[in-house]
Formats: C-alpha cells, structure tokens, sequence
C-alpha cells in the first residue's frame, strides 16, 4: 500500500474558464478570462490583506464617509483601491462602479475594453473588526456594440450580466462564479496561489431549513414578511420550526444558503424603503449566481433582475434561496384571489 498520489490535474478557475471559451470557438477573444484573471488577484490580494489585518493594523475607520453615509474602514478603502488599480490595468474593462465611489469610474482611451464591472470591494465591514466572514461582490456587463463606456452600459437590468461572483474571505478563500451557464465554486490554494475548482456545478436544494433575516427590524417589518416569518416559527403541528443563521455579511449569508438552502432576507420595511441592499453591486450578482444554482431571487413583488436601475447605488429588497421556500415566503405577498 503505496502513499497516495497527488492529483496532476487539477482544475483551476482559468482553466475552466478557458475550457468554455473552447466550446465557443474560435471567435471567443479571451478577454473575460483575462478580466477574471484580474479580478481572481484583487481576490488573493484582499484576503492577504484580511488575513493580516489585526497584525499591520488595518482594522478599524479609515475616518472617512462613503456615499451610503457609512463610516468607511480601512479595509474598504483598501480592497476599493486595489480593485480600481486592478481593473483599470487589465484593459479590459470600461465602466467601473464601486460601492466605495461615489460616481462611477471611466477607464481612459488607453486601457479601455469591452466590460464594465460593479462591485461591492468589502462586503460585511461590520465584520471586519470581529474577525467573521467577509467577501468581495462583483457583476460583468459587455459594454453596448459601439459605446466607449457610460453610466447607460451599467444602468441595465441583472438579467443582462455576462458574469457574476463573490469571494468569500473565511477559512478559506472561496470564489463563486457564474457566466450565465451554472454555478462553480472554487477555492484558494495558497501554496499553489490558484482557485482550484471544489464545488463544481452548485445546485441549490429546492427546500431548506434555515432563514436568514435580521429579525432586529421586527419593529419595522411589514405584514407578509412577519406573517412569513411566524409561519416557519411556528409551524403546523407535526412540523419542525427553521434555524435561524444570520451573519450580517451579505456574502457568508448567501454562501450558506446556495450551499444548505433556505432563505436569506433583507426585506424593505417602515424605516428603509428599499431595504438596504444595493441594487448593482449586491442584489444582482446574487440573484444571478441564485437563478443560476436554481433557486429564486425576489424583491417580494418582483424578480431581481428584472429591475432596471436609475441610479448606480440604487437599494432593493432582497428575497432569496431555495425555491420552495422563496415561493412560500411570495403567498404572503400574494394573497390567493
Ligand atoms: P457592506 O459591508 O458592503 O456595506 O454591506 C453590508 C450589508 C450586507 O453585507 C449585509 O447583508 C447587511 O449589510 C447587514 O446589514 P444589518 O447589519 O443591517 O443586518
Ligand atoms: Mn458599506
Ligand atoms: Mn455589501
Ligand atoms: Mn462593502
């Protein structure tokens, strides 16, 4: 009985990219998978930067105010620049919109590309300082045929993003990665400084066990989502409540639920009238990432990315997860006629 062999053949995030591009032909150019590329070193260059952040010090405020009226950490100004720096120099990109920017960045004739890019750079900042999860969000557009890159090729429903995926920072660096043709998730190998592919082909399970809701907002809530929540709390007879999980990091919240099932919420309510989650940056990508996992992404009234945006730090709420408890939670929105 001889040690085990390591695998010679491993599949990494750009090869598997790349083995796409192959099935298209020869007419695909290569550009997202060198955009990817970018974006897979903003990654492993933010989670070396999380990973030491108690030690040099980048816990804490950076003492500025964002655009949301957030205190910015230190760690939202830095992981925005590295991925501003990033994919500007890539050339492949044309629009830029960040949560941490208050107007969206326009890439130079010079380094001008196709794609433009929205992104949450640190997802979970109140996280951050606990040492929880936290992640990076990001979405692809093409620009239009013809556009050199405006505010309209980013002010565009969610259904037509070409790529979508976060990054989860935990005990692991997890990537997860939709291109409009399932769900894959990857991982970091330190050693090797690749995303090797772990979770191939994620599906979510049609009916979990968990909500994800910061029930904190009970107060504010309104009826259908409190008339939800008290229907898988207190059950029918015979039937098990849910388990609540919630972390406050957008990015670990979903993980969880592509992964187990269930349902994650960030309903709007008497206070915030769109919720708090950001349409560009954080709804779409997840919705996308959640239809293509085959689950259902919701606002309650409508389907996520269906929605057009007006304005590039738009809010909306956001229902999402397994599909028979999405569906269960919409009853309530829609009272039977
Ligand atoms: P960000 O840290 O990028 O500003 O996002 C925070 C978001 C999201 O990660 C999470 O789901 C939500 O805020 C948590 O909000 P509450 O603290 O209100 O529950
Ligand atoms: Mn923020
Ligand atoms: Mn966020
Ligand atoms: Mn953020």
């Amino acid at each position: 009985s001889g040690e085990e062999q390591p695998n010679t053949d491993i599949i990494t995030l750009t090869r598997h990219v790349l083995a796409d591009q192959f099935e298209i032909g020869p007419q695909a150019t290569g550009d997202l998978t060198l955009l990817l590329t970018a974006i897979q070193t903003t990654s492993k260059f933010i989670a070396t930067n999380v990973r030491k952040a108690r030690l040099i010090n980048l816990v804490g405020l950076a003492g500025e105010t964002n655009v949301q009226g957030e205190e910015q950490k230190k760690l939202d100004v830095l992981s925005n620049d590295i991925m501003i720096n990033s994919l500007r120099a890539c050339g492949k990109t044309a629009v830029l919109v960040s949560e941490e920017l208050e107007e969206a960045v326009f890439i130079d004739d010079k380094h001008r590309g196709k794609y433009c890019v929205v992104f949450d750079p640190l997802d979970g900042s109140s996280n951050i300082d606990a040492g929880v999860n936290i992640g990076t969000i990001f979405g692809i557009y093409h620009v239009a045929p013809d556009s050199k890159g405006t505010l309209e090729d980013v002010l565009r429903p969610g259904s037509e993003m070409v790529a979508a995926g976060y990054t989860m920072y935990g005990s692991s660096a997890n990537l997860v990665l939709t291109t409009g043709n399932g769900v894959n998730g990857y991982t970091l190998d330190a050693a090797l400084g690749e995303f090797i592919l772990t979770h191939p082909d994620i599906k979510i399970p049609t009916r979990g066990k968990i909500y994800s809701f910061n029930e904190g907002n009970s107060l504010y809530f309104h009826q259908p989502v409190l008339n939800y929540l008290n229907s898988i709390k207190y059950p029918a007879t015979g039937k098990a409540p849910y388990s609540a999980r919630y972390i406050g990091s957008m990015v670990a919240d979903v993980h969880r639920t592509l992964l187990y099932g269930g349902i994650f919420g960030y309903p709007d309510d008497k206070k915030s009238k769109n919720g708090k989650l950001r349409l560009l940056y954080e709804a779409f990508p997840m919705a996308f990432l959640t239809e293509q996992a085959g689950g259902v992404a919701t606002t309650g009234t409508q389907r996520i990315l269906d929605i057009v945006p007006k304005a590039i730090h738009e809010r909306c709420p956001v229902f999402l997860g397994s599909r028979d408890d999405v569906q269960d939670l919409l009853k309530f929105y829609q009272p039977a006629a």
